[in-house]
């Protein structure tokens, strides 16, 4: 379990980045806050692996409903991480697990470095199918 931030950090209906680890072990996690629901995923896009934020906790189209990937511009539904739009349509954003305790978020389950290694396989695998495909 890893703390990541206090609960009143993240304003409402904003989400927010947060980073940890180095080199290999870096990871980094996107936070989301709409009324009672927080939501988490991984901050890699699953087109090409890029972050999704533009900017330090840019992480909403500019109509604030999709997260949107500032690398090529998917767009993802808030509720479950999926791409309605863009290259990557059909795929997800990874799924973290959070928990609020004593006004803190924290992290409670969160891939581990096998499980992102297959993902971006798997990820690669997909992108290599539609470049073969067009
Ligand atoms: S890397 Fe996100 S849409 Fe291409």
């Amino acid at each position: 379990m890893r703390r990541i931030c206090a609960l009143d950090e993240i304003a409402e209906g904003a989400a927010r980045g947060f980073e940890w680890g180095r080199g290999i072990s870096q990871r980094a996690a996107i936070v989301i806050k709409r009324g009672e629901t927080l939501l988490a995923y991984e901050n890699v896009c699953p087109h090409a692996g890029t972050p999704l934020d533009w900017r330090p906790d840019q992480f909403f189209d500019a109509s604030g409903k999709w997260l949107q990937c500032a690398t090529h511009a998917a767009l993802f539904q808030v509720e479950d991480g999926v791409c309605v739009s863009g290259p990557c349509v059909g795929d997800k954003l990874w799924p973290m697990t959070i928990e609020v305790r004593d006004g803190d978020v924290y992290l409670t389950e969160a891939p581990t470095d096998e499980e992102l290694e297959k993902e971006r396989q798997e990820r690669l695998a997909r992108v290599a199918k539609r470049l073969g495909s067009s």
